[in-house]
């Protein structure tokens, strides 16, 4: 079961500003998912993506041209994510509570 609540951070420190592009697919996503009017228990599901500074997984971040990226509550650090990830990350993570093994960071 996935969580009622989910926030995203993409790391915005990219020289092409890349994560800001994979947070609007994110946002794009978790509306034509359907996400916002979903019930958990009971209780409406709450998402936040946001953009941020380094989160510290450079390496990652250099290595391809995608951003990385921290979902919480679970702590799972993503990386090298493009726009075109956004579909799976929503409707694999977000609502089925499965990570992105291909994405996963080790
Ligand atoms: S530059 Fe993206 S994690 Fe540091």
């Amino acid at each position: 079961m996935s969580s009622a609540y989910h926030h995203l951070f993409v790391c915005n420190s990219q020289k092409d500003e890349i994560g800001k592009d994979v947070a609007r697919a994110l946002k794009t996503e978790i509306k034509k998912q359907g996400l916002k009017a979903l019930l958990t228990g009971g209780a409406k599901r709450k998402t936040r993506v946001q953009t941020c500074n380094c989160l510290d997984v450079c390496k990652h971040c250099k290595k391809g041209p995608g951003a990385a990226l921290i979902v919480y509550p679970e702590g799972t650090l993503y990386g090298d994510v493009k726009p075109k990830d956004a579909a799976e990350i929503v409707q694999e993570h977000l609502l089925a509570g499965r990570v992105v093994k291909r994405l996963l960071l080790d």
